[in-house]
């Protein structure tokens, strides 16, 4: 039995996609856990370029078993137009079951955000207005409706008319929004329905059937440590559990069952939208970084926010996620500076601190300590497969990480290709 979760460390889009295709070529199952089509993971395989946002990464291996859990909220749209732009690329895909207790993105949910984040005005939080949050406020106010609801004609329509009418007086007379219409909704949704049938079933017991019989199961995470609605920066987060726990109740599985947890980082930190970002840099820096490691959202296109890596957000994660191992990407990447700055601590106040503050005005106050690394500029390593090939001053790099977090590296990218891949 193997149950190997892959998760973000930093603010997400650390290679999360690459690092799942690759390690779903030994991997009977791929299983999506947490959050929607706010994810944009992309995998380069022979020069094509894929993103993926709602189906799991391991879609592209024709021999194994991708699911989509119940922790993760689904847009019916978008999950059809990803398979039928799979179709029209000609991918001989994996097989996929959607979970029937995974909560529906409805129409309203996608205009609340978008008037939600409005109305917040330049407090917005930066959200990709795909409807994630109100989606989720749904499941935890117990009015939402799963997808075992949309595949039961007579039971989608009441429930959609059980949320009209309150979202509708929310939209129009809070937001001054335009008003939905339930016929079209329910027009619309039933049609996804239908296409959706075959794939909409009950998943757990798949997920332990498999674990049973000794497959191995990978639990691919989306979003990341530090978007997570508990240990992230709140309220500048996401509103689902993208963290390794997050495994347990978005997919049903036992903490025992869960033999590995790696933690994806970039050699860099990268983030979209709003909130603290100890080590960014608004300068020359991070806009070099940004254009050095094509830092614009896959989902939104938004620039990303560009900074100097934070041992001290790894160090977190490490122990938030009870990571075994680390997956770094862009090491190519940050070896293009001219030298190369690690954050090791926090100051806060004069003094070094050893926790991640949670108050966002002490957060704010914090000053990064630093670490110099000179950099191999001038050195292509995107072809290097080995550690000990790579230049001492890459190496060094590496293993200071390694020793500040206490967690071994065991896979380093040097390009966006799976085969541009150390393995450690
Ligand atoms: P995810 O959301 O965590 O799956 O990450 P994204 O796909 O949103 O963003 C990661 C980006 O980095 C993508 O454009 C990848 O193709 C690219 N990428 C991943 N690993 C590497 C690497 O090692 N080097 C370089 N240069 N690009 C990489
Ligand atoms: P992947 O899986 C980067 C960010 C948004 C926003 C905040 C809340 O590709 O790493 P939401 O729409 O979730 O309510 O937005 O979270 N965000 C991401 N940033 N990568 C992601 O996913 C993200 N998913 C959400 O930019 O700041
Ligand atoms: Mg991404």
């Amino acid at each position: 039995m193997a149950g190997i979760v892959v998760i973000g460390t930093q603010w997400g889009d650390e290679g999360k996609g690459k690092y799942i295709d690759i390690l779903s070529s030994n991997t009977d199952y791929v299983v999506r856990f947490s959050g929607g089509n706010n994810a944009g993971h992309t995998i380069v395989h022979d020069g094509v370029k894929y993103a993926l946002h709602l189906l799991p990464s391991g879609i592209l291996r024709k021999n194994i078993t991708c699911i989509v859990a119940n922790g993760v909220v689904i847009d019916p749209a978008v999950l059809l137009m990803e398979l039928d732009r799979l179709e029209s690329q000609k991918v001989e895909r994996a097989a996929l079951y959607i979970s029937d207790r995974a909560h529906v993105i409805m129409p309203w949910h996608i205009v609340l955000d978008g008037l939600q984040e409005s109305k917040r005005g330049k407090d917005g939080l930066g959200t990709t207005k795909r409807g994630i949050g109100p989606a989720y406020s749904d499941k935890t106010e117990r009015c939402g409706i799963r997808m075992g609801d949309l595949m039961d004609a007579e039971a989608f329509k009441e429930k959609v008319y059980a949320n009209i009418e309150i979202k509708n007086a929310i939209i129009e007379k809070v937001y001054g929004g335009e008003p939905l219409d339930p016929e079209k909704i329910i027009a619309d949704y039933l049609g996804y329905a239908e296409r959706l049938k075959p794939y909409v079933r009950d998943v757990n017991s798949l997920i332990h059937v498999a674990l049973e019989q000794g497959k191995t199961v990978l639990f691919e995470g989306a979003q990341a440590t530090f978007l997570d609605l508990d240990f992230g920066t709140y309220p500048y987060v996401t509103s689902s559990n993208p963290i390794a726990g997050g495994v347990c109740t978005g997919a049903g599985v036992g903490p025992k069952m869960i033999t590995e947890v790696l933690g994806v980082m970039k050699a860099y930190t990268s983030r979209v939208g709003a909130g603290p970002f100890v080590t960014e840099q608004i300068n020359e820096i991070g806009d070099t970084i940004r254009e050095l490691g094509h830092e614009y959202g896959t989902t939104t296109g938004r620039p990303r926010r560009c900074g100097w890596l934070d041992a001290v957000m790894l160090k977190y994660a490490a122990r938030v996620n009870g990571l075994t191992g680390f997956c770094m990407n862009h090491l190519d990447t940050i070896g293009k500076l001219d030298s190369i700055k690690l954050c090791v601590n926090y100051k806060l106040d004069g003094k070094i601190i050893d926790y991640y503050p949670a108050n966002l005005k002490e957060l704010e106050r914090v000053e990064p300590v630093y670490e110099e690394f000179e950099s191999w500029k001038g050195v292509d390593i995107s072809k290097v497969r080995s550690f000990d090939d790579l230049p001492e001053a890459a190496k060094r790099y590496v293993r200071r990480i390694e020793e500040i977090t206490g967690v071994k590296m065991k896979y380093i990218g040097v390009g966006p290709e799976r085969e541009q891949t150390i393995v450690m």
